[in-house]
């Protein structure tokens, strides 16, 4: 696959440079790895973070509609039987004869990949991941780690309407983790077990649900614009019937090139009134509200964005892959938006041998630092093997403090992209990269 930055990305480049420079290892490495969960080093946090904030900030605080939750991940049992998922929540699943490995049916061509020997029959599977809470392990005590956060956004509608009395249309939205016991991990973060999804639950009038629908076909791409992933390698899916989610009347999948192929980054989906009226029906709570003064309550139904965190990541790592040449040599970097960049400046002393040079390095790191938290340090190896390690974690600009700083107090900043140098005055370092935090 060739990104928009002309680059040949593999899966191989993707998870090796992840690994190297800190992002993303596998779960559980030193005793072999558990298949379909991976760690986050600290830029990975904190590439994760600024996601998040950016959805957060677009979605809920620049927004007078939505209310923000974070409920528990552990549910009760009734949650995900009103919902449909312990009886519809299913993959198919075969089981291959000869070497007993499973897989998903639909991912298999008749034969075992890995023996060739021929598979039992269908059966399905669900993906919940059940557990028992407290100390007795029998019927009554089995619960559910939710398989999408949606849930603890309607279970909390009731709340949110009594709390603050919103009108119609208003969104509740979730940030958390996700758990799906899927038949076949896959492709690195693409197919996970344990996921964090980024959700609205917009509540409508039953007639709005269209052009509600509209508006957030456009917010999220507006999101996919804002942390940098490419456009064009961004493609719309109507859902045909039979093949949307049991609870969805319409679905648009926003798919991604991934360099395994096109497939899923995010959906949009028209939930109607179904979990409202189901969680209604199972729990006895009336999950309605009086919109406009002197009409009758009514159920609202649901238009549901739904981003999944991991998906976003590697789009973003796919999307910024960057390999060229500069100065004669060949280099990678990661040409990340500068707002979802991990760190935001390197600053480093011309020669970590010269304690003048340090000294100034330090003062304008510890004063920087105070305005913009996510700088680095960087005093390791020469500055131009310190330029390349910024370069593969996309870091938008490196500050050198050289011998002319302790003369007339500028520094050079030297861009990512380009490679080109300036001299800037130390005092407008700040201002220069505030902007790049999004502050
Ligand atoms: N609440 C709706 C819902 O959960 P979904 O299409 O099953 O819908 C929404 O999931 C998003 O969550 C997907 O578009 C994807 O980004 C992410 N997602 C789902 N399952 C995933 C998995 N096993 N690994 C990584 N991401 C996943």
């Amino acid at each position: 696959m060739q990104n928009t930055n002309m680059t040949e990305v593999t899966m191989e480049k993707i998870v090796s440079l992840a690994k190297r420079r800190g992002f993303i290892y596998p779960g559980s490495e030193i005793y072999g790895g558990l298949s379909g969960t991976w760690d986050y080093g600290p830029l990975g946090v904190a590439l994760k973070n600024n996601i998040k904030n950016i959805w957060w900030k677009m979605f809920v605080d620049s927004r007078d509609d939505m209310y923000g939750v974070d409920a528990a991940i552990l549910m009760h049992a009734r949650v995900w039987e009103a919902s449909g998922h312990v009886n519809g929540f299913q993959d198919p699943l075969v089981e291959c004869k000869k070497c007993k490995r499973r897989f998903r049916a639909d991912q298999t061509k008749g034969k075992c990949p890995e023996c060739g020997g021929s598979f039992g029959d269908v059966r399905q599977f669900n993906m919940m991941f059940k557990t028992h809470v407290g100390a007795a392990e029998d019927e009554s005590s089995v619960s559910y780690l939710r398989p999408e956060t949606a849930g603890g956004i309607f279970v909390n509608f009731k709340n949110i309407v009594d709390s603050f009395h919103p009108r119609l249309p208003f969104g509740i939205a979730q940030i958390g983790k996700a758990f799906r016991n899927e038949i076949a991990p896959r492709d690195f973060l693409f197919r996970v077990r344990e996921l964090e999804q980024m959700e609205v639950e917009y509540f409508v009038r039953p007639s709005e649900w269209e052009k509600a629908f509209e508006e957030w076909r456009k917010q999220v791409l507006a999101f996919t614009d804002a942390v940098g992933i490419s456009r064009g390698a961004v493609h719309e899916l109507e859902v045909p019937d039979g093949e949307r989610a049991h609870y969805s009347k319409r679905t648009i999948d926003f798919e991604f090139d991934f360099p395994f192929g096109r497939k899923e980054l995010c959906g949009l989906a028209y939930r109607t009134d179904f979990d409202l009226s189901a969680h209604t029906k199972a729990s006895g709570a009336a999950l309605s509200m009086v919109d406009r003064e002197g009409e009758p309550p009514i159920v609202p139904h649901v238009i549901e964005p739904s981003f999944g965190l991991e998906r976003t990541v590697l789009a973003l790592l796919a999307s910024a892959y960057t390999e060229d040449e500069l100065g004669g040599e060949p280099r990678t970097f990661l040409k990340f938006n500068s707002k979802v960049a991990p760190i935001k400046a390197a600053v480093f002393p011309l020669l970590k041998n010269k304690p003048e040079l340090v000294a100034k390095a330090r003062e304008i790191y510890t004063a920087l630092k105070k305005d913009v938290p996510q700088i680095m340090w960087d005093d390791n190896g020469n500055i131009g093997k310190r330029y390349r390690r910024q370069d593969e974690i996309g870091t938008p600009a490196c500050i050198t403090i050289d011998f002319q700083t302790l003369e007339d107090g500028t520094v050079t900043v030297r861009d990512r992209d380009t490679g080109a140098q300036e001299r800037r005055h130390a005092s407008d370092l700040s201002g220069l990269i505030a902007p790049h935090a999004g502050l």
